[in-house]
């Protein structure tokens, strides 16, 4: 029980990565909380959630400013404190970088590196009288400058630029700040295969370790270890859990 009564908020935590997460946290004990858009995931991941924990559900739309505040109080006051925060909802648009428009941009911005800068600055008193832990996202998508993914690969480099700047302002607070960049098998990722399974295969074949991995065995398992004291000396970092796919040096 590495989480034993440690309180957890993760964003979008009803279904994906986010919910592998969220299980993974919740089998060691922790108490999870996951926000999101998707009231049927959101309560079927939840029952999921109380056969090993206590958990909540938190219908929000995190790419809105005010709901932040909120959303770290409306924690508080059910489960008393907040430890572990998973910055981990992000939606955007693949399009050609001279068809991005500025509501694509702001879709990515908002979801993914808005969100996550002022959900940090909401939860720091709390996370600092507790030893907290923050996990951010990345994507390979960024780290390469994938083709089609101008709005997203941008916001998601922009926090990993964040990620570093806290971790070093918050080091001194006992906080560590740290990002998971994946590559796991979502619905998304699933219905792609079944539309397109050559460049499935193809994408398969690309990665060292030969399958994408497990929402909750792979990444999931990680999350907890960032989120444990095992991992107290690690802080600012890029964790690349996909497969081996992308390598930083
Ligand atoms: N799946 C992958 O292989 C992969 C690869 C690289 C990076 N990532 C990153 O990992 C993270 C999780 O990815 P995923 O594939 O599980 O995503 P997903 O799209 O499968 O799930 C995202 C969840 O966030 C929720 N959500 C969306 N907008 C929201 C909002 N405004 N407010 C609250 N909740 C909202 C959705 O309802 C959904 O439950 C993201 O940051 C993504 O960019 C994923």
């Amino acid at each position: 029980m590495k989480l034993k009564d440690r309180v957890a908020l993760i964003t979008g935590g009803a279904s994906g990565i986010g919910r592998g997460i969220a299980l993974a946290m919740a089998k060691e004990g922790a108490k999870v909380v996951i926000v999101d858009l998707n009231d049927e995931a959101g309560e079927k991941t939840l029952a999921e959630l109380k056969e090993f924990s206590d958990a909540l559900y938190i219908h929000k739309d995190i790419s809105v400013r005010e709901n932040l505040s909120e959303l770290v109080q409306e924690v508080v006051e059910h489960f008393g404190e907040l430890n572990i925060l998973v910055n981990n909802a992000h939606v955007s648009r693949q399009k050609p970088f001279m068809e991005t428009t500025p509501e694509d941009v702001a879709l990515s911005f908002n979801t993914g590196y808005f969100a996550t800068f002022y959900l940090m600055q909401e939860a720091y008193e709390e996370l600092k009288k507790s030893n907290g832990k923050v996990i951010n996202f990345a994507s390979g998508a960024g780290i390469n400058g994938q083709p089609t993914q101008a709005a997203y690969a941008s916001a998601k480099e922009a926090i990993r630029g964040l990620t570093r700047v806290v971790a070093n302002e918050w080091g001194p607070d006992g906080i560590n700040v740290n990002i998971i960049s994946p590559l796991a098998l979502t619905s998304g990722i699933e219905i792609w295969s079944k539309h397109d399974p050559e460049q499935y295969n193809k994408m398969v074949n690309g990665i060292p370790l030969r399958y994408v991995g497990d929402p909750e065995q792979d990444i999931g398992r990680v999350a907890v270890f960032l989120a444990s004291e095992d991992s107290k000396y690690i802080t600012g970092q890029t964790i690349m859990v996909d497969g081996g796919t992308t390598k930083i040096y």
